[in-house]
């Protein structure tokens, strides 16, 4: 759970209608960008996901893309933040929520997708955070690798921009966390909400597919996976758990 507070230290730029507002972030950043800023949008219509993939702006849903400056060998711990935030944030609004992460980028409740994060690069040392939350509607995937749930369907009755700001607020508290006492009380509190620590998972990589026991992650947040007694260091890929190939 996190304490809520203004999101006063933050830019908002709050738009009707957009193809993506990682888009506009990258733009945001080139052009007037200061310090830390937000863009969210009512309606998206070309939103882009991992890997080519695309990302449905059903109406109501959380479409926002935070623009921060880190350098860029941060970035494997700073998905940690903007993780945990979004699953501080449910669990702030509903406390027995069944919310899990799933390594690198994946917040389940429920065992389903409830949300979708893409990094990219803006102007200088900006990263853009993309964070979609299906908070009224899950879009239905049928044919997908993926099963997905909606906040709506827990019972957690919110608008998009009240969940903006429960999730600016928690994003803040880690990311001061982050910055006063580093990347181990992360690492602890992501491990602590982790799925499948321990168990048998297959990482699925653009060239390759790994087998091994699930070991936890290394202090740059490389997933650890044991292979046949062997520790090996994965930097990305599509996680699968064993006990279900559609996650
Ligand atoms: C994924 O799971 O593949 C990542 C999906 C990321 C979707 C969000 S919605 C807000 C932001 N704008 C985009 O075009 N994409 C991200």
């Amino acid at each position: 759970m996190c304490i809520i507070r203004p999101m006063k230290e933050w830019e908002w730029i709050d738009l009707p209608s957009v193809g993506s507002t990682n888009d506009e972030a990258v733009k945001y950043s080139h052009e007037h960008a200061k310090d830390k800023f937000v863009v969210t949008a009512y309606r998206q219509e070309n939103g882009r996901g991992r890997r080519g993939r695309s990302w449905i702006g059903l109406e109501g849903n959380l479409f926002m893309s935070l623009g921060v400056e880190i350098p860029l060998h941060r970035l494997g711990q700073f998905i940690f933040v903007v993780t945990l935030a979004l699953a501080q944030s449910i669990k702030t609004l509903s406390p027995r929520a069944d919310v899990k992460l799933k390594w690198p980028n994946d917040v389940l409740v429920q065992g389903r997708k409830i949300s979708g994060i893409l990094l990219e690069k803006g102007a200088r040392d900006y990263i853009i955070a993309g964070i979609g939350v299906n908070v009224k509607h899950a879009p239905d995937l049928v044919g997908k690798s993926y099963r997905s749930i909606s906040l709506s369907e827990i019972g957690i009755e919110i608008e998009r921009l009240e969940l903006l700001d429960v999730y600016l607020s928690c994003f803040d508290n880690l990311f001061e966390l982050w910055e006063r006492k580093g990347f181990e009380p992360l690492r602890e509190q992501w491990l602590n909400m982790a799925k499948g620590i321990g168990e048998t998972i297959t990482v699925v990589q653009e060239q390759a597919e790994k087998r091994g026991i699930f070991s936890g992650v290394d202090s740059d947040g490389l997933l650890l996976l044991d292979v046949n007694g062997k520790i090996e260091k994965i930097c990305a890929g599509d996680v699968f758990f064993k006990e279900n190939k559609n996650i």
